[in-house]
């Protein structure tokens, strides 16, 4: 009687845990069809980004479905000769269509250049860019986490007003999923995303979760890689690996949404960064928050890398993934705030309901927002501020004196924004609803 209950027990967890399975099944495996498109017939989706160094960029671009010769045309300011780069093309066939990608690399760069992107006899419109010289300088970045946008243009927007306002951004960052899946449609949203910026300062992102293949074997396109090609000369193994020197700072980019095998050989890279780094300033940028804001999630992620950012003195780790702002600090063993500083941010029409950890300093809620990060000697500030209006909603200095680091909280009193209706007869909504209650009180 006894071993017949035990079974019907195992039954019921069976039929409940692949009941559970199929309710996810897409979620984790179904990859929406990509829909025929054709490439373009002149360049176009130019996008300037880093190479190897802060005095180096690269050009991409697409072009027509075969090889044709191609080149970049640059010219130094306000009246160099023009210069011809060889591209090198290579004809990538997604699920359902085919387009040739070109890579230019420009190096030993200072000063301010014109380019256009050039297939045999079609050109692209003339772009403009600067390369400050090497060495300890003040410098700023412009932030945003992902960004998957569905909203036609709102992205594009809102990212040309935040450079108004901080013009002396001189390259942006993206935290992953700056697509919403791997499809030509979305990589043509993500273009107009950027359309006016991301040809005129480098962009560079790190690979999310929506960049990938749902599936059991992760797999990235090729097409990522010929648009972000500084991955091919520093990812380790298949990981999409990249550290950048930029004056006394060094950014550390990991590739968050891999099987823990993949993370050890990161951690590993991660490691031999850290310990030849002579920055003054390390900022880590990852897709996945080291300390999740929805429960227990990422805690392969947390023990792979916090330790390193701990011991190695990071200042900054930069993430995205679970759509809300966030931020929260370490604390010493005196109870004083310290580095690391962890932030969550991204910039999606999506909003996720997030746990309320006490941990963390500051939460933003069902809006989007933008950071920059500013570097000038001996502090490091980085300030969060909401897309719809460019106030500003979050703000802390880090500042080193000596052997020392003190952290400097301009944002407690901004109030953060709680705002939230949950929709008629949804249990998650109305919990969530009541978490936020909570948590106020
Ligand atoms: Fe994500």
């Amino acid at each position: 009687m006894k071993k017949r209950w035990k079974w019907w027990c195992a039954i019921v967890l069976i039929a409940v845990f692949a009941g559970w399975c199929a309710t996810r099944w897409n979620v984790w495996f179904h990859n929406a069809p990509e829909l025929p498109y054709s490439p373009l017939v002149a360049p176009g989706r130019v996008l300037l980004t880093f190479a190897d160094d802060e005095r180096s960029r690269i050009v991409t671009w697409q072009c027509d479905s075969v090889l044709r010769p191609s080149w970049v045309e640059l010219v130094k300011l306000p009246d160099g000769d023009t210069l011809r780069i060889e591209a090198q093309g290579e004809v990538f066939a997604s699920r359902s269509g085919k387009a040739a990608y070109y890579i230019a690399r420009l190096c030993n760069l200072e000063g301010r250049y014109a380019y256009r992107a050039a297939t045999e006899d079609r050109v692209s419109a003339w772009f403009d860019f600067e390369v400050k010289a090497a060495g300890r300088r003040p410098f700023s970045f412009l932030y945003i986490g992902d960004v998957q946008d569905t909203l036609l243009g709102e992205t594009n927007r809102f990212l040309r007003e935040a450079l108004q306002r901080h013009p002396q951004c001189e390259f942006t960052v993206c935290g992953g999923d700056l697509v919403e899946r791997p499809t030509d449609s979305y990589w043509d949203e993500a273009f107009r995303n950027i359309e006016g910026i991301g040809q005129h300062m480098p962009f560079v992102t790190v690979t999310g979760n929506h960049d990938y293949f749902k599936g059991i074997r992760q797999r990235i396109e090729r097409r990522f890689d010929l648009i972000f090609p500084y991955f091919q000369t520093t990812s380790v193994d298949d990981n999409r690996v990249y550290s950048l020197k930029c004056a006394d700072a060094q950014l550390f980019m990991l590739d968050s949404n891999r099987r823990p095998h993949k993370l050890w050989q990161q951690r590993r890279w991660l490691h031999r960064q850290l310990e030849q780094s002579q920055a003054l300033w390390k900022i880590l940028v990852l897709h996945h928050p080291l300390y999740s804001l929805k429960g227990h999630n990422n805690l392969v992620q947390r023990w792979m890398f916090d330790g390193l950012a701990r011991e190695y003195g990071i200042d900054l780790v930069l993430q995205g993934h679970e759509h809300a702002y966030a931020r929260m600090t370490n604390h010493d063993a005196e109870g004083r705030p310290t580095t690391p500083v962890y932030t969550v941010s991204h910039c999606s029409p999506k909003n996720y309901r997030i746990q309320f950890d006490r941990r963390f300093d500051k939460f933003g809620i069902s809006s989007r927002y933008y950071q920059i990060v500013e570097v000038a000697d001996s502090v490091l500030t980085v300030s969060a501020y909401e897309v719809y209006n460019h106030q500003l909603y979050d703000s802390l200095r880090i500042v080193r004196r000596a052997q020392d680091t003190y952290i400097e909280d301009l944002g407690r009193n901004i109030p953060e924004y709680l705002e939230y209706t949950p929709r008629p007869g949804n249990k998650k909504d109305e919990k969530f609803a009541e978490r936020i209650r909570r948590y106020q009180q």
